[in-house]
C-alpha cells in the first residue's frame, strides 16, 4: 500500500487523528462511514419507526449476509448473524450432541471462553479434553494432532489466531486432517477475521465464529457464525423465536432451511447495517493487501521492539500476525500501558486468563498487547518505540 493510499484511509477514519492506535486486536478504529451508517439509520429509525425502516430496509438488511458470505466465501444460507464472536462459537459448540466420553481435541493457545465451554460441558456431559501443546518453535504440531485422534473424537476446535500471543494457527493444514477423519471442526475466527483472508472452503471447517468490532472495524456489538450446509441439521438449535422457524401449528413447529435458524428475531439493525459497510469496507480496501500490510507493520514493529534495552517479545511460531506481545524488564504492564496512553498511545494488556494454557506454560502473568492495523503507519511505530525507551 502506498503512503497517499494510507493517507487517504486515515483522513477518513476519525480515530486516527486524536490516537496513535494499537488496540486493534481489542476493537479498532471504525472508518468514518460505518459510524455514519449506524447513526443515520438510528436517526431515521426514531423518526420512522424500528419495523417500517426495517421493512424499507429489507435489501440493504440482506446485503450483510451477502457481504459475510463474500468475506469468508461461504453462501448466504449458511451465515448467522450474531452479537458477538462468543455467541457464534457457543452456539455451534453447545449444539453438538455430545455424549459421555466423547473427546474436544484443542491447542493450547484456545481462548479462554472457548475453554470454560469445554469445562462446562465436561461437567455436566462428561467429555474429554485433549490439548495438543505447541513444539518448540510455537507451531501447532500437525503430527501430534493425528496422533490425538481416537474414535472418541468429536470434534477439533482451534483458535485461529490467539488474543494474546502473535502467531496464527495452520487452520487448513488442521481442517484436512478433521475432514479426513470425519471430525467436527469449529474455528474461532475472532482475531483473524479482516486481518487476513479467510476462505471456509480451503480451511475446510464445519463452524467459524467471529466478532465485528476487532480487525473488520465494525461496531460494538456486532458478530457472525458460518455453519456448514452439510452439517447445519446435526446442530441442535438451543434457543428459538418465530423467526428460527419456518412455520408452526398448535402441536409442532419446523426451522428454518438456512442458518438463520440460529439467529432470534429482534437484534440491531443499524449495528447490522454497521457490520455490512465495514465488510464491504474491507473487501474494497482489499483482504490480501490488508494482510501484507499488517504483516509488514508488525514485523518491523517486533524488529524495532527487541532492539529497546530491557524488552522482550514474545511471539514464536512461523507464521505470525499483527498481534505483537511484549514485556519490558522491571516494569508493570498497567504501567507501561498508562504511561503510553499518556502520550495518547493505546496498547492492551493481555492477562493470563484470556489465553490461559499458553500463558501459564510460559509463566506469564500479563504481557503487553500491540496490535496493529493496516491504517498505522511506520511513524506511529517509531513513536511507541520512542515513548518506551523513555523519550
Ligand atoms: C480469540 C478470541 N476469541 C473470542 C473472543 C471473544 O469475542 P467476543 O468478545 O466478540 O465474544 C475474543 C475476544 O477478545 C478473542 O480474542
Amino acid at each position: 500500500m502506498e503512503a497517499k493510499e494510507i493517507e487517504a484511509l486515515r483522513a477518513a477514519t476519525a480515530g486516527t487523528a486524536e490516537r496513535t492506535h494499537f488496540n486493534n486486536a481489542g476493537t479498532s478504529f471504525p472508518p468514518d462511514v460505518v459510524v455514519d451508517t449506524v447513526t443515520a439509520y438510528l436517526r431515521k429509525e426514531a423518526v420512522t419507526g424500528g419495523y417500517e425502516l426495517e421493512a424499507a430496509s429489507q435489501q440493504q438488511l440482506e446485503n450483510v449476509y451477502v457481504s459475510i458470505a463474500k468475506l469468508i466465501n461461504a453462501s448466504v444460507e449458511e451465515v448467522t448473524i450474531v452479537e458477538n464472536a462468543s455467541t457464534g462459537w457457543h452456539l455451534a459448540f453447545n449444539g453438538i450432541d455430545f455424549k459421555p466420553g466423547d473427546e474436544v481435541i484443542t491447542s493450547e493457545m484456545e481462548y479462554v471462553s472457548n475453554l470454560i465451554g469445554f469445562l462446562n460441558l465436561k461437567k455436566s456431559r462428561g467429555i474429554d479434553i485433549k490439548v495438543i501443546p505447541n513444539d518448540a518453535g510455537g507451531n501447532f504440531p500437525l503430527a501430534a494432532l493425528e496422533a490425538a485422534i481416537s474414535p472418541a473424537t468429536r470434534l477439533i476446535a482451534i483458535t485461529f489466531i490467539p488474543s494474546t500471543a502473535g502467531n496464527v494457527l495452520p487452520v487448513a493444514a488442521i481442517g484436512a486432517i478433521a475432514r479426513r477423519h470425519g471430525i467436527l471442526y469449529l474455528v474461532d475466527g475472532c482475531q483473524a477475521a479482516g486481518q487476513l483472508p479467510i476462505d471456509v472452503a480451503d480451511i475446510k471447517c464445519d463452524f467459524l465464529s467471529a466478532t465485528g468490532r476487532k480487525y473488520l472495524r465494525g461496531p460494538r456489538g456486532t458478530g457472525f457464525l458460518y455453519v456448514r450446509k452439510e452439517v447445519r441439521e446435526q446442530l441442535r438449535v438451543l434457543f428459538m423465536d418465530d423467526h428460527s422457524a419456518a412455520t408452526v401449528t398448535e402441536t409442532d413447529f419446523v426451522l428454518r432451511p438456512d442458518a438463520r435458524r440460529f439467529e432470534l428475531f429482534e437484534k440491531n439493525r443499524a449495528l447490522m447495517l454497521g457490520l455490512g459497510k465495514a465488510i464491504d469496507y474491507a473487501l474494497e480496501v482489499g483482504v490480501d493487501r490488508i494482510w501484507q500490510r499488517i504483516q509488514f507493520l508488525s514485523g518491523l514493529l517486533r524488529q524495532k521492539l527487541v532492539e529497546i534495552p530491557g524488552v522482550t517479545v514474545h511471539d514464536r511460531g512461523d507464521m505470525l500476525c499483527g498481534i505483537v506481545t511484549f514485556s519490558v524488564a522491571g516494569k508493570d504492564c498497567a504501567q507501561v500501558k498508562k504511561e503510553l496512553s499518556e502520550r495518547k498511545i493505546n496498547v492492551s494488556i493481555g492477562r493470563a486468563g484470556s489465553t490461559l494454557l499458553y500463558m501459564n506454560k510460559k509463566h506469564l502473568v500479563s504481557v503487553l498487547r500491540a496490535s496493529v492495523h493496516y491504517y498505522n503507519t511506520e511513524e506511529e511505530i517509531d513513536l511507541l518505540c520512542a515513548a518506551l525507551r523513555g523519550k
